[in-house]
């Protein structure tokens, strides 16, 4: 019996040992954040640090098929990754790239609270690596009328919302999005907006498989202008339901105001199903110019997602 080796109990299994390599990269990783040396470091943020390392790997992800139907191809990457809309910014979408090199986007803490059990706070890195991230390609439609085909990369919003377990009279989602002027030169000159960006979905709406929460776009992680480190995407509404760099998801008992409501609420209500057969008051939804090859196509009811959301909306 004398070679058996009796483990204490704070001796962890070698299962669980970091790889060498794998510590040294972090280590690396540490020092190039301005973390190492000094021993400051706690254990939990050495561990937070670590884990957003190993982010850095995330991406390109695997794609999901049964989530990216064969016959839909990409926008070009290019085209869509500068033509956006993020009026913290500019409302000049071929701007909007040139202006983001302020915005700090890590350390980037989520907030998920509101009704439910568990709430918590976590970095954008952490929960893309703890839910893990995956591709998949889908239809974008702006209520403007311009359209692309989007390879996002990330994890559904279900299952964060599962880990918080909302309580029972949550009935809806709100969404918050960074509001800091400092970085975002846009909002000098739209003062009077009701800031934060603000949207929200139904609780089904939001538990829904379809409901993703991007952190990356076309293999890498988002680019700023499109909404690093974290968006929500909802691909059968229009656009600007998808709100950008999220800094808090609450669930509520109350349908919340969105600032696109609050600014216009015929032209911008709180659904926004894409739905081409009710006119936006200014201009047509029936069709839609694609954003990279300008070509003119025909909407689709719920942006071509009917089959898998139609029975949310069926009186
Ligand atoms: N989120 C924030 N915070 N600010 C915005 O101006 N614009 C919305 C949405 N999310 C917006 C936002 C609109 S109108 C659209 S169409 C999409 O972001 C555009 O996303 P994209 O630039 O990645 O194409």
């Amino acid at each position: 019996m004398s070679n058996v080796i009796i483990r204490p109990d704070w001796q962890l299994p070698d299962s669980r040992i970091t790889p060498e390599r794998a510590y040294r990269d972090r280590r690396r990783f540490l020092r190039e954040m301005g973390f190492a040396g000094g021993g400051l470091l706690t254990a939990t943020l050495a561990e937070r640090a670590a884990l957003a390392a190993e982010a850095k790997g995330l991406y390109p992800a695997k794609r999901n098929i049964a989530y990216s139907p064969a016959d839909l191809q990409t926008s070009k990457e290019r085209a869509f990754t500068t033509y956006n809309n993020y009026y913290e910014f500019s409302t000049d979408k071929e701007a909007v790239v040139d202006r983001v090199d302020k915005f700090v986007i890590a350390p980037w803490p989520v907030k998920i609270h509101g009704l439910c059990e568990k709430p918590f706070t976590a970095d954008a890195q952490e929960l893309a690596a703890e839910f893990g991230v995956e591709e998949r390609v889908y239809r974008f439609r702006c209520v403007e009328a311009w359209s692309a085909v989007v390879p996002w990369t990330g994890f559904e919003l279900r299952k964060l919302l599962e880990k918080v377990q909302p309580k029972p009279e949550a009935k809806f989602v709100k969404f918050v999005t960074a509001f800091r002027p400092e970085q975002m030169p846009g909002v000098t000159r739209l003062r009077g907006y009701p800031w934060p960006y603000t949207e929200g979905l139904r609780i089904e709406e939001a538990m829904h498989p379809l409901t993703l929460m991007a952190t990356g776009v076309y293999g890498k992680a988002l680019p700023k202008q499109n909404g690093a480190p974290i968006r929500v995407v909802v691909p059968w509404k229009y656009g600007y339901k998808s709100g950008k760099s999220l800094v808090s998801i609450e669930l509520v008992a109350e349908q919340p105001k969105t600032l696109w409501e609050t600014l216009s609420p015929e032209e911008y209500p709180f659904e926004s199903n894409v739905n081409p057969a009710v006119p936006h008051p200014r201009w047509s939804q029936a069709s839609e110019r694609q954003v990279d090859t300008g070509d003119r196509i025909r909407t689709l009811p719920l942006n071509g997602y009917a089959v898998q959301v139609g029975s949310l909306y069926k009186k």
